[in-house]
């Protein structure tokens, strides 16, 4: 069993539910952890992740400054040995090595997330969304049936425990997070709210919560800023500063391991 780099897939096969914008944010805060990041974008039409930190780099440049950052890759070909050797490679010196992948099915995509330490999948607050997990009953809102999306992480699950999957760790940490949240009215929230809790016992997945729908999030594209690039950022009013405490929030709920207890938990084998 590998005990390289920590994985951290962002992954939905829903398009536009936060994936790069959760995956660029936790891969900054985890450098300014003080963690060796590396960021894979397997997302080739888009490229969301790579421009975002392209972007920073080139901040870096305009504005003379250092600031903390992922060393960050593309992966634009198909094939699953190439992408694995890209993986050994950006993860040699890394404690973190964060996926962003596209908002369909893809089968590197699907390689990644059942490989991934860590797995986490953004929803927005709605049942198209929750749509990709499980299907609910038109009139009683209770869970029918699983996805097909649900039922490939499950089946990963019980291989990797098997030690079927080889190339991975055993346990996987499968993260719902709730992202953009704030705008549902309360009684589909609430309905949203007893529909995942009851999927999160099927399928064994936790419920984090995630960032609330805000401009900031949109506007710090171009610069590759994040909300943690607090001197950088210009003057931030207090709405910016209840953000920050809510990435903060998601990157705790996570539970990550931290570089240090990461390091011991290597020593001890237990990854
Ligand atoms: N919390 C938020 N508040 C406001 N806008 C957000 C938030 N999260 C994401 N967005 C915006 O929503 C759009 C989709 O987000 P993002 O690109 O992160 O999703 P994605 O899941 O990676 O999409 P795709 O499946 O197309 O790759 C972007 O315009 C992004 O700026
Ligand atoms: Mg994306």
């Amino acid at each position: 069993m590998s005990n390289g780099p920590h994985r951290i897939v962002f992954a939905n096969e829903k398009g536009g539910t936060g994936k790069s914008t959760t995956a660029v944010h936790c891969a900054i805060a985890l450098a300014y952890q003080g963690a060796r990041v590396a960021a894979i974008d397997l997302d080739s039409r888009q490229r969301t992740l790579h421009r975002y930190l392209e972007n920073r780099a080139e901040t870096q440049r305009r504005r003379d400054i250092a600031l903390p950052t992922a060393n960050f890759a593309v992966y634009a070909g198909d094939s699953v040995e190439e992408l694995d050797a890209l993986t050994t490679t950006m993860g040699a010196d890394a404690d973190f090595i964060v996926f962003d992948t596209p908002g369909r099915d893809d089968p590197l995509a699907r390689h990644v997330a059942t490989r991934a330490d860590t797995l986490v999948t953004p929803l927005n607050d709605s049942f198209v969304d929750f749509d990709l997990i499980g299907q609910v009953d038109a009139e009683t809102f209770k869970v029918r049936r699983l996805s097909f999306y649900a039922e490939l992480i499950w089946e990963a699950r019980k291989k990797r425990a098997m030690a079927t999957i080889r190339d991975a760790r055993r346990e996987m940490d499968w993260v719902v997070v709730r992202n953009r949240t704030g705008y549902t009215e309360a009684r589909n929230q609430r309905r949203i709210d007893q529909a995942l809790t009851e999927l999160s016992r099927r399928v064994g997945f936790r419920v984090a919560s995630g960032l609330s729908e805000r401009v900031i999030y949109r506007e710090l594209f171009p610069s590759g800023l994040t909300l943690l690039d607090k001197g950088h950022l210009g003057e931030l009013g207090t709405s910016h500063l209840v953000a920050r405490q809510e990435l903060r929030t998601l990157i705790a709920g996570l539970n990550l391991p931290t570089v240090a207890t990461k390091g011991q938990l290597a020593l001890e084998g237990v990854t």
